[in-house]
């Protein structure tokens, strides 16, 4: 049985959505799994809908009022038992002195189970305390996952402080891999956050990263794991390479040794992303009408279903021109303008065709190349 620890000090970072995602990844794979909720807030227990504000968890296994083997929750998704938390866990971080070693309890209960499961997968709090250090001790693997739109970095080295001193007082090794998360490549500052992780913890970065997509905001409110809410899904493939890295990770393969190679796999899924945007043609467009000075104008037309305004990022006015930004896609579209109440075609467009109420509508032609407004 291998322990997996999601953890990071630093909240929001994507430890519940990983360890939910990648526990269900490697159940996947034919292999048992036990994901286990280590959070009082019970987010993992909530993202598979296994959430029970009376259910009983680790609180009660600590303090001997239940056996592990009778709080989880089993075939929560194919393959993947669970062990819930509630808001009853944060006493765990407050046990008394004489229960033993309390950082150890978590390895002694786990042992019950050893036979049971291939591979443990555990989702922290976003804190270094008892629970968080009881997930240390008993794991064979801790997985970082750092957030590149905030890049917080303070406590990252405090775990690593930790993991060595486990590693010395146990004399085992505990493997570490640092995840990209919520990684999106079109900011310049999450490239350079990306570089700055690569260069701190070199060959621990995982050559896998999660782009940020809401489709993992969605499935975790339908409560099941992207592998199921969206099987063909760029999330999904990324998850299930992660999962593939940490079991060979765990069975002791050498892992990726030279940063290159791990930058040019980030690099393939950032570029895949920059693909993906590239489909997406939409244009910023900005569309003049002069002579407008101190009058109420608003456009509309076929792109934003004739409701005047809406979808128009913004408005300027420049002298006695009345300027609209609108985002595009490259076609051909026609509008109107409402001044002041009234209806009418753009007068300085001499390209309209006749409307099916005896008027105009004055055309707007966006070319793959239209204006850009912010380069
Ligand atoms: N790759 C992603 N793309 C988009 N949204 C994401 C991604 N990963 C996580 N999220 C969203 O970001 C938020 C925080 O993620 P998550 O709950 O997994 O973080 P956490 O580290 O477990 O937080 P906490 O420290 O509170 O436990 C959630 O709303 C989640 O749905
Ligand atoms: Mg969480």
């Amino acid at each position: 049985m291998k322990i997996i620890a999601v953890a990071n000090r630093k909240g929001g970072c994507g430890k519940t959505t990983t360890a939910i995602n990648l526990a269900a990844c490697i159940a996947r794979k034919d292999h048992r799994v036990l994901l286990l909720d280590l959070d009082p807030q019970g987010h993992a227990s909530l993202g598979l809908n296994a959430y029970r504000e009376d259910a009983r968890d680790l609180y009660h296994v600590f303090t001997g009022q239940a056996e592990l083997e009778e709080i989880i929750l089993h075939d929560v998704f194919p393959g993947l038992d669970v062990v819930p938390a509630t808001l009853t866990l944060a006493m765990a971080e407050h046990l008394p002195e004489d229960i033993g070693a309390r950082d150890r309890l978590l390895e002694e209960r786990l042992a019950d189970v050893r036979d049971r499961y291939d591979y443990v997968v555990i989702d922290c709090p976003p804190s270094l305390g008892l629970l968080s250090l009881n997930a240390l001790a008993a794991s064979d693997l801790v997985l970082i996952p750092i957030e590149m739109s905030t890049f917080g970095l303070a406590g990252v080295e405090r775990m690593y402080e930790t993991i060595a001193l486990l590693r010395k007082r146990e004399e085992r090794d505990i493997a570490i891999r640092v995840l990209p998360t919520l990684v999106d490549s079109r900011t310049r500052l999450c490239r350079h956050f990306l570089r700055e992780v690569w260069q701190r913890f070199a060959e621990d970065v995982s050559p896998g990263a999660v782009l940020f997509t809401v489709r993992l905001r969605e499935a975790v409110h339908k409560g099941v794991p992207i592998v199921a809410y969206d099987p063909t899904s760029a999330a999904a493939a990324q998850y299930d390479a992660l999962a593939k890295e940490l079991m060979s990770v765990l069975r002791g393969e050498p892992k990726p040794t030279n940063t290159t190679g791990q930058m040019t796999a980030i690099g393939r899924a950032l570029e895949e992303a920059r693909r993906r945007n590239v489909n997406d043609k939409r244009r910023q467009v900005v569309l003049r009408f002069p002579g407008y000075g101190g009058r109420d104008v608003l456009l509309a037309g076929d792109f934003n279903n004739w409701e005047p305004d809406h979808n128009v990022l913004v408005t300027r006015r420049v002298g006695d021109t009345v300027e609209k930004v609108l985002s595009l896609q490259p076609g051909v579209y026609q509008y109107r303008l409402v001044v002041d109440g009234q209806w009418q075609d753009d007068t300085a467009n001499p390209e309209r065709a006749s409307n099916l109420v005896g008027g105009y509508n004055s055309i707007l032609r966006v070319e793959e190349q239209a204006e850009a407004v912010h380069a």
